[in-house]
């Protein structure tokens, strides 16, 4: 199986480049952030705070996350639900951050993750994908980009969905959500010393794809 991991921070334009990925290399797209956005809302639904261990691991023991994929599109279904399109408000991003902390709530996603992988050829973007999900990964990017142009990025999707934010507001929720992430103890985000680090700040979403398929070739030849 062809596995492609896709790490870096909120806003880098994981998702974006993964998806035109997926397409062109006509293989599955897995978008794990959707995963712990689905733990975040099931929790925030139920009144359960969403850093309480203790109550999140009770939870998750009644908790069935599953993907499915609708023309090519990837949904979430939370206990056979489809939480596909509810799951991008600025509230969940925060819970997920959070949920995403806790090694519980990991272990039980990254068993889904590392099930798909194994089944199918897939470009999967996350935060630890190649640091822990799929550590013999075929190839590994880390995508970055700067502050400012992360949280522009941002704010246009918000804006192109009706919402309507500061570009400090999204500035500070993404500073938070990079904190949170990288530094918690379990699978932090981080940079796989094999990953190749692109920054995505002064690049089209083209032309950080053109940047990627040289080396996807390289590796399924090889793989
Ligand atoms: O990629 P995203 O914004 O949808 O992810 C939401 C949150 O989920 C993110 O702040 C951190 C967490 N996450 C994670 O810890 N590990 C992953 N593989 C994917 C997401």
């Amino acid at each position: 199986m062809l596995n492609i991991a896709i790490d870096g921070p909120a806003g880098a334009g994981k998702s974006t480049v993964a998806k035109l990925l997926a397409k062109q290399l006509n293989i599955i797209y897995l978008d794990t952030g959707a995963m712990y956005r689905a733990i975040a809302l099931k929790a925030i639904e139920q009144g359960v705070d969403v850093s309480d261990t203790d109550a999140l691991s009770v939870l998750l023991e009644d908790t069935d996350i599953d993907i499915s994929y609708v023309d090519e599109q990837q949904h979430v279904l939370l206990d056979g639900r489809d939480v596909t399109d509810i799951i991008r408000t600025p509230q969940i991003s925060d819970g997920a951050s959070k949920v995403a902390a806790i090694p519980a709530v990991r272990l039980k996603l990254v068993e889904l993750q590392r099930r798909i992988a194994r089944m199918h050829d897939v470009v999967m973007d996350g935060r630890d994908i190649g640091t822990f999900v799929l550590p013999n990964a075929d190839v590994k990017f880390y995508l970055t980009a700067s502050i400012e142009e992360r949280a522009k990025r941002r704010l246009e999707e918000m804006r192109a969905k009706g919402y309507e934010h500061s570009l400090d507001d999204v500035k500070d929720d993404i500073r938070a959500r990079d904190k949170n992430d990288s530094e918690r103890e379990f699978a932090p985000l981080r940079k796989a010393d094999d990953a190749i680090l692109i920054d995505s700040t002064d690049k089209t979403v083209d032309e950080v794809v053109e940047e990627m398929l040289p080396f996807i070739r390289i590796a399924s030849i090889k793989g």
